[in-house]
C-alpha cells in the first residue's frame, strides 16, 4: 500500500505522519510506502521544522532527511490513500480530483482515530509540536488497526 500525507508546508505536520507510520510499518512488518508533499510549495526543497525534527527525534524517529514537495495531480494515481492533516487541505486536494475513485483516497488523518475527526492543528506559528506528535501518532496507531480489521484497502500489502 503507497501512503502520502499532505499538510501545508510539508514541513511540521505531514513530515512528523510519514515519520511515525514508517516506524510502525517497520514493528508491525507492513511494506508500505509512505511519502508526504504539501499543498504548498512554500517551503519546496527544505528539510522539515528544527521543531518537528526534535518531537521526532525525542520519540526516537529520524526524519531529518525528509525534503518538502509539492502534491503533484499524478499523486492521485501513484498512491492508494491520500490522508489530510486538516479540512483546509483536504478541501484543497479534493479540488485536484478528476474521478470518484481519486475522491474515495481522501481521508482526514484523525478520521481513523475520532468519529467527530478533529484537525491536526497546523503548529507553525503556535507551537505545540508535542501535542501534534501524540493525535498524529494516536490516528496512525488506529490505521493501521483499521487496515488490521480489513477495513482499509486491505487487498493491498
Ligand atoms: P505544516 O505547517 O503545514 O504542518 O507544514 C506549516 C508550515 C509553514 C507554513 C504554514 C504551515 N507557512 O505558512 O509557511
Amino acid at each position: 500500500m503507497k501512503i502520502l500525507m499532505v499538510c501545508l508546508g510539508n514541513i511540521c505536520r505531514s513530515p512528523l505522519a510519514q515519520g511515525i507510520l514508517e516506524e510502525k510499518c517497520k514493528t508491525h512488518d507492513l511494506s508500505w510506502e509512505i511519502d508526504s508533499a504539501g499543498t504548498s510549495s512554500y517551503h519546496n526543497g527544505e528539510r522539515p521544522d528544527s521543531r518537528s525534527i526534535d518531537i521526532a527525534l525525542e520519540n526516537g524517529i529520524d526524519i531529518s532527511s525528509q525534503r518538502s514537495r509539492q502534491v503533484l495531480v499524478n499523486d492521485f494515481q501513484e498512491y492508494d490513500l491520500i490522508i489530510a492533516m486538516d479540512r483546509s487541505n483536504l478541501n484543497n486536494l479534493s479540488s485536484m480530483t478528476s474521478s470518484d475513485q481519486q475522491i474515495s483516497k481522501l481521508k482526514l488523518m484523525m478520521s481513523f482515530a475520532d468519529k467527530n475527526a478533529a484537525d491536526v492543528p497546523d503548529p507553525y506559528y503556535n507551537n505545540g509540536f508535542s501535542t501534534v506528535f501524540q493525535m498524529i501518532n494516536s490516528a496512525c496507531d488506529a490505521l493501521i488497526k483499521s487496515y488490521q480489521r480489513g477495513e482499509v484497502l486491505s487487498s493491498k500489502n
